[in-house]
């Protein structure tokens, strides 16, 4: 749930001022609600303050169709050994000092030596120069035009191999 609210706070963080912003968040929250509940395979990762154990920063993570049993939504089709990332985000107050880095760092680190994950995807709109710098940053590279099938239309589709990573983070 943390991770509902995480996403909600951020996603409506530049509407404040419209007055439909409340109304979309109670929808938003159900539908977020409702799909934690169906989802099996997937990880929620939170960063907390150590002095406020206030939320940070949160991901979801979703297992390989060889952990799930079922294709991974947003992975290419017949890749049935990627992870995939999604609703990463970090408290407004809290941006700029590495967060979302060290977040993404665990969560391949947890794909791999949880899931054996061979690699991670993402996708990004490339109007997000933020979010592309960071997973840039940390290694992401543009999907092959094979997997770029899988892409929807707005969004690029970004690749993290995992054969030769490691993560000096652990998930608790
Ligand atoms: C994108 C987001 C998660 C980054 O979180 P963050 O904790 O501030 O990022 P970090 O401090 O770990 O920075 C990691 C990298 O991101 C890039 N970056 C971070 N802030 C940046 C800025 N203001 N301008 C340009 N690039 C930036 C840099 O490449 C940085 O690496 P560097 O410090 O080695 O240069 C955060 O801005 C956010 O929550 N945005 C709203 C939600 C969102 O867009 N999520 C991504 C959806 S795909």
């Amino acid at each position: 749930m943390a991770s509902t609210v995480q996403c909600l706070n951020t996603y409506y963080e530049d509407r404040a001022d419209s007055r439909f912003v409340q109304h979309s968040r109670t929808k938003f929250a159900k539908q977020e609600a409702r799909a934690l509940t169906q989802r099996e395979t997937a990880t929620c990762l939170v960063v907390r303050s150590v002095e406020t154990n206030a939320v940070l920063a949160t991901l979801d993570i979703h297992a390989p169709e060889t952990v799930s049993g079922k294709p991974t939504t947003g992975v290419p089709e017949g890749i049935d050994t990627a992870a995939y990332i999604m609703n990463v985000t970090v408290d407004e107050d809290a941006r700029g000092q590495g967060i979302a880095k060290l977040l993404i760092d665990a969560a391949a680190g947890f794909a791999k030596e949880t899931w054996t994950a061979t690699c991670v995807y993402v996708q990004v709109a490339p109007s997000n120069q933020v979010a592309w710098n960071l997973y840039c940053t940390c290694g992401f590279q543009e999907a092959s035009e094979k997997d770029l099938a899988a892409t929807d239309t707005e969004n690029k589709l970004l690749r993290l191999d995992l054969a030769s990573f490691s993560s000096s983070i652990s998930v608790i």
